[in-house]
């Protein structure tokens, strides 16, 4: 009851929590859209979360993405979770080097006193390149580590502004507006209905991969991001969110 009382957002987070079918929903005060100390709050609370459920030698993957960087800039050592492996969800997806998830990846696991694994493919990268590619022995090897991850953390973002911020070719940007796709996460963008409307050819975790994954935490707040977060758990493979009030009385009220 007490711990009820200090969040303040406990019937918030029941309300998400019933209505994206969720394990757990953490609600943190403001706007990200206004303010970028609240997407530090979003990070603070998913390495608060994160210390709960990390055990020794477990493995995180990580994405890219603001938000993403915003849990790196909060980490911090984890106690009990000694030798902990950070490792990139899924290579690269077109986002420049400080919202890279090998960037996020480093940073996290130099602060949290851990180890790291980086995945170094082209980006983007063609189909030819995609099948040889797999084939090396030390990307095959780092790859078995991610897909075996104890524990996702990713971000959720706006289709049409990831699709831009990743410098998206016309061809794929007309896909994604004329496919009406509204979210995006792990470099899959999905429609209202979360349908895969395009998916970027990178190695890593594969959205199948996550049904596997006992805890997939998604971190992304921002009033004009309740749509994107409704569509992407329309797919309903991540069981956690970290989000802001904002976003969180947008997706009660819209949604
Ligand atoms: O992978 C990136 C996310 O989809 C969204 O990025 O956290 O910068 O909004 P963001």
């Amino acid at each position: 009851a007490f711990m009820k009382e200090v969040s303040g957002f406990s019937v918030l987070e029941q309300h998400v929590k019933d209505k994206l079918q969720l394990n757990h929903v953490i609600v943190v005060p403001g706007n990200s859209d206004e303010h970028d100390w609240v997407k530090q709050e979003l990070g603070k609370a998913c390495i608060h979360y994160l210390k709960t459920i990390l055990q020794m030698k477990q493995t995180i993957a990580v994405t890219g993405g603001t938000s993403m960087a915003a849990v790196a800039e909060m980490m911090t050592p984890f106690n009990g979770a000694t030798n902990c492996m950070f490792v990139p969800a899924r290579g690269g997806l077109g986002e420049r080097v400080e919202n890279q998830a090998n960037t996020i990846c480093v940073e996290m696991a130099k602060k949290a006193h851990g180890e790291y694994r980086l995945l170094y493919v082209p980006d983007p990268i063609s189909e030819e390149s995609y099948q040889s590619i797999i084939e090396e022995p030390s990307i095959k090897e780092v790859l078995e580590i991610i897909r075996d991850a104890d524990v996702v953390i990713h971000g959720i973002g706006d289709a049409v502004t990831m699709a831009k911020r990743r410098k998206a070719s016309k061809d794929v940007l007309n896909k994604i507006v004329d496919g009406n796709a509204v979210s995006e996460a792990f470099g899959y963008y999905f429609n209202e209905s979360g349908e895969v409307i395009h998916k970027v050819r990178t190695v890593g975790i594969q959205l199948e991969d996550l049904y596997k994954t006992d805890c997939v935490i998604a971190v992304a707040g921002g009033k004009s991001k309740a749509k994107a977060i409704n569509s992407y758990f329309k797919q309903g493979k991540s069981n956690v969110l970290i989000t802001d009030e904002s976003a969180a009385q947008e997706l009660i009220r819209e949604f």
